[in-house]
Parts: structure tokens; sequence; C-alpha cells
């Protein structure tokens, strides 16, 4: 009972009978920034965060919550516990170590393998529909431990990859061409990381390809302009570490991204970690890694076949190739 009545009501109470619940695994830096946008974007009715470290989460569930006359109506949960997360629509996952100045993502793969031992398959258990988007890095290795531990359909199972990589592409690229990066498109695919694949290919702004768009405006370019775009996008992360220790609000908004495509069934395109083995001459058993995906209410729906030039598609083979190297060495 209520200790007091502020409305009187006009009919029957009927409870809504339609919500949406994202959980968020991992409350540091970057489970937080994703947390608070998507609060800020009304995206979820229920959010339910989950960390190790209780009274870290508990801080943080009251923070946010303590913000709720600014914000839409959402209810915030937060436990050590999985079954706080219990019929999640989403599930994302960032709980992990992460990279110290300088260390690559790859050399996180076995502290957080141990970890994903002991956080997918509750999250399997408690929300089994749901779609599982993997954050923690590597992010391509952990999409494929993730699938393997859920025992999800793959088309539920899908890594943030390179929505960030590309996001990051598409800002350098309006940078230097003084144009909105909303009005670019341009993908970078393959891993999420060193051996990232740039489709310069693919890239047109306000619907005119790049490179003839350059040359329309009369801007000189040479093959190594575009290059050192494409260095600056893999230095990117490593620069953000080293001057802040961590990367947070970027991959907050990519994430927000994906969770508006799926929950509300946008079908847009994305650049995403997904089961890649038979797209663009990928013959690696099993292996995720980022393609140009189409996204909805059931998760990844399709690949698109986006024209790749001969050196383009050796590149995604190679990167094919790395992610799967180091998949074989973990006996999952
Ligand atoms: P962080 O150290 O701030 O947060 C990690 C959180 O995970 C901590 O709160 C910790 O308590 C929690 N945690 C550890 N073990 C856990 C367990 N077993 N169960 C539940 N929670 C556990 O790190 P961060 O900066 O938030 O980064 C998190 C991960 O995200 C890292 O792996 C990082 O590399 C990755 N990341 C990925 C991208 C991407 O584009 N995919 C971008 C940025 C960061
Ligand atoms: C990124 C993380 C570190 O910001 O993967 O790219």
């Amino acid at each position: 009972e209520h200790f007091f009545k502020p409305i009187q009501h006009t009919s029957p109470q009927s409870s809504h009978n339609r919500t949406i619940k994202i959980s968020v695994i991992g409350t540091g830096n970057v489970g937080m920034a994703i947390a608070q946008t998507i609060l800020t974007q009304d995206l979820a009715d229920i959010i339910a965060l989950v960390d190790a470290k209780h009274e870290k989460l508990r801080g943080e569930m009251l923070d946010l919550q303590h913000a709720a006359a600014f914000l839409p109506r959402t209810q915030i949960l937060a436990s050590v516990d999985y079954a706080i997360t219990a019929d999640s629509d989403l599930c994302i996952v960032t709980a992990g170590a992460r990279q110290i100045s300088g260390e690559s993502r790859l050399n996180l793969l076995q502290r957080n393998l141990s970890m994903y031992k002991d956080i997918i398959p509750p999250l399997a258990k408690y929300s089994p529909h749901s779609i599982l988007l993997i954050v923690s890095n590597p992010v391509d290795v952990l999409t494929y431990v993730a699938w393997k531990l859920s025992g999800f359909p793959a088309n539920r199972v899908i890594g943030s990859g390179t929505n960030l990589d590309s996001s990051r592409f598409r800002f350098l690229i309006a940078d230097h061409l003084d144009v909105n990066a909303q009005d670019v498109q341009a993908y970078i695919v393959g891993e999420h990381g060193d051996s990232s694949v740039a489709l310069w290919s693919s890239i047109s702004v306000g619907g005119v390809p790049v490179l003839s768009f350059l040359e329309k405006q009369e801007i000189v370019y040479e093959k190594e302009t575009l290059e050192n775009i494409h260095k600056a996008v893999i230095e990117s992360a490593y620069e953000v570490i080293s001057l802040k220790g961590y990367t947070s609000w970027a991959i907050g908004y990519s994430v927000a991204n994906l969770a508006r495509t799926l929950l509300r069934d946008q079908r847009k395109i994305h650049p995403v970690s997904i089961l890649a083995t038979g797209f663009y001459g990928i013959d690696e058993k099993e292996v995720f890694l980022s393609l140009p995906a189409q996204l909805g209410r059931g998760g990844v729906i399709g690949v698109t076949t986006v024209h790749l030039t001969d050196e383009e598609a050796q590149r995604l083979r190679d990167s094919a190739k790395t992610i799967s190297e180091v998949q074989s060495q973990l006996g999952i």
C-alpha cells in the first residue's frame, strides 16, 4: 500500500503489456556510458545492471536513479545475481579487463574468456530468447565464445565490432572534407582492431562516391592520404587510452545505436561482428568478424553484398585468418 494517494484513479489500473528490458553486464566505463546513452535516448522500460562489485554497482544504480526527474521513466535495477536480468530483450556484455596503454585487444583474451564462462551461461538461462550484444575485447573472438557458451542461434549473437571503427572513419573523412559525418557512408569491416579493413570502394558523401567527389572538388589526394586516415582509425583507441585511460563515450553511442535498430526493428545496416563464414569468400569455419549486416528485432537479418576490390577482399580474408587462428587456440 502506498503511504498516500496523490492520484484519484478514473479507470481500473491495467499494467502495460509490453516492456522492453535491456541488461548491461559490467558497470565500468563502457557499461555505464552505454546505460546512460540508452536512458537518455528512451530505448528501454527496464535497465538491469550486473557487475561483480556489489558496492560500485549499487552506487551506479542510485546515481542513475537520481536523474529520474530529468529523464523518460525507466526502471533501473541492479544486482550481482543474474536473476535480475530475467526476460531481457537484449543483453549487452561489457564486463572484462581492458587494455593498458599500448596493450593490444587480443592480449585480453585469456582473462576475459574465463570471465565469459561465468557470465554467458546464466544470461542465456534467464533470457533464452534475448539477443546477446558483445562489447568486451577482443570483441570478435568473445562474440564467438558467447555464441558457443549460450547455444543461441548465430543470428541472436552479435558483436559491436567495427560499428565504432566505422564511426571514427566517418568522423575523420567528414573532418577532412568539411562535411557532416552523417552524410558520409563508409564501412570498416573485419576485426575490430588492428587488422580491420577500410572499404574505400564503398565510401560516398551525400550519395556521391568519395573518390569522384574529391576529383570534382579538385581536392588533390593520394592513396597514402587514404591509408593514413585508416591508420588513424586503428590508432584512435590507442590514442584515447594513452590520454584518458579508456574509451567510453563513442562506444556508448555506438551500442545505443545498435540497440535502437535491434529493438525497434529498424532494419538498418551496421558493420557488426557476426558469423561470417561463407560470405565474401571467407572459408574459415565459424569465424566472427564485422560485415555490413542488416539488423532488426530478430537480430541479424542478412549481409549486404558490398563491392570489394581484390585487395579489400584479400585483406578481409587475412583478417578472418588472424581471428580464426586465435579462436583455434581457445579449446572451447
Ligand atoms: P572497466 O574496468 O571500467 O569495467 C569493467 C567492469 O567489469 C568492472 O566494473 C568490473 O567490476 C566488471 N567485471 C569484472 N569481472 C566481472 C564478472 N566476472 N562479472 C561481472 N562483472 C565483472 O573497463 P571498461 O573500460 O568498461 O571496458 C570494459 C571492456 O570493454 C574491456 O574489455 C574493453 O576492452 C572493452 N571495450 C570494447 C569496445 C568495443 O568497441 N568493442 C570499446 C571500449 C571498450
Ligand atoms: C575501442 C576499444 C578499446 O575504443 O576497443 O576501440
